[in-house]
Parts: structure tokens; sequence; C-alpha cells
């Protein structure tokens, strides 16, 4: 979320910021809902109920991860910090952590069937990002997401965005929208708003075009 200290790196925002976060773990002011509330974890891996090949960009320090590997998942978990990643292999041993590009994905072709986004989105190019995600994932794969929404306030490289906006550049890539929701975040309960500007998080499911 919103920093005074955040840098840019030449179109790669924030590897500072997220070097520090990996040392010294989210504060106060700068959290990661996935990071800071279980339930959501919880939810998140509900809706990915069998076991799959999935692979989860921007993993940070790993606490998503390790759920969904626990859950029978074989998951790659990638990152393009590399503190975020030995933090996250520090923490949790997690089984595969890559230290990659999400523009520039180092896997073949029709690998995976789900890619996890959560809470990256606002730092990539979208359109980039998604057609990377395209095409690892086999025929009919799933791209799940969670991002901020416009009203929300958001570390100052965080490019946030709508559903509609989400939905166009997932048209142009490849995919159709399956499902979406406003998710509203408590430590105990994760609901669902009716409108966008209620909720907490934007949560985006949408299925490879064959
Ligand atoms: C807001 S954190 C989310 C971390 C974790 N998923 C969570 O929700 O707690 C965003 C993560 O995306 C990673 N990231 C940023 N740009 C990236 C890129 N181009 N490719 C891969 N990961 C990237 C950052 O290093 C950071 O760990």
């Amino acid at each position: 979320m919103a920093t005074r200290t955040t840098r840019k790196f030449r179109g790669r925002p924030a590897l500072a910021f997220f070097a520090r976060v990996a040392r010294q773990g989210w504060d106060a002011d700068h959290f990661t809902f996935t990071c800071r509330y279980a339930a959501l974890r919880k939810w998140l891996a509900l809706q990915v109920p069998l076991p799959k090949t999935m692979l989860t960009i921007g993993c940070g320090t790993g606490e998503l991860e390790k759920i969904l590997e626990r859950q029978g998942h074989t998951v790659v978990s990638l990152d393009l910090s590399l503190p975020m990643i030995r933090a996250a292999k520090e923490r949790y041993q997690l089984g595969a952590l890559v230290q990659a590009d999400a523009h520039v994905l180092p896997f073949a072709s029709a690998s995976f069937d789900v890619v996890l986004l959560p809470e990256s989105l606002g730092y990539l190019e979208a359109e980039v990002a998604f057609g990377e995600a395209a095409r690892v994932l086999k025929q009919r794969g799933r791209l799940l997401m969670t991002t901020y929404p416009p009203h929300l306030p958001a570390h100052s490289v965080y490019k946030k965005r709508s559903l509609p906006e989400v939905a166009t550049v997932l048209r142009q890539t490849g995919f159709t929208l399956a499902q979406h929701s406003f998710l509203t975040v408590t430590r105990n309960a994760i609901g669902e708003a009716q409108i966008e500007e209620e909720g907490d998080l934007l949560y985006v499911a949408a299925r490879k075009v064959p």
C-alpha cells in the first residue's frame, strides 16, 4: 500500500520496497489482504478445489502458496523480487520457487491448469502478463486474480483497475470472464458487496478461450 519511500526502477517499480517488506514483513501501513487475513487465504484456496498444476505470480512471502501446497496442488511460486523468494523459502519451504518476471515467463506453453495473480496485477502491464498467462495455461485453463479497485488507497505505483478495465484486457488476450466478486475482507469472514465501490478487493476468474 502507499509509501513515501518507494522508488521506481526503470519500469520495475518498487523493488527496494519489496526487498524491505521481505526483510521486515508487512506493517500497519503497508499490507496485503492475502498476507494479513487467513480467512481470505482459505477463501482463495476454495476457489481451486481439486489438485491442479498452478502458477502463482507475485507470490511475495508465500503465505497463500503454503496453503495451496497443503491442499495437494502442484504449485510453482514466482516473484520478480529475489528477497521475496528468499523469504518465502526460509519461512515456508515452498516446493518450487522461481525468480522471474511475469512479463516473460520461463515456462513452456500449456504447462499449468491455473495461473493466479494474488494482489500483483497492479505492478504489471496487464496485456503482456495476461498474454503470457494465456500461453502457459493449458486449454480451458483458468486465470484467477485479486486486485485493488480504483477507490482503494494503495501503494503509489500500484495501477488500480476496475472490473470493466480488467474484463477488457482479458477479452483482448484470449480469455472469457467466468466470475467476479467485490470481496469485503475482515478477520473472520469474506463477504461480497453488490457494487465495486463497497468492496475491498476485486476477485476475477477467467477461462482461456479454446
Ligand atoms: C502486493 S505483493 C503481493 C504478494 C503476495 N501475493 C500477497 O498477496 O501477500 C506483489 C508482489 O508482486 C511481485 N512483483 C512485482 N512485479 C512483478 C513482476 N514483474 N513479476 C513477478 N512478480 C512481480 C512483487 O515482488 C511482490 O512480491
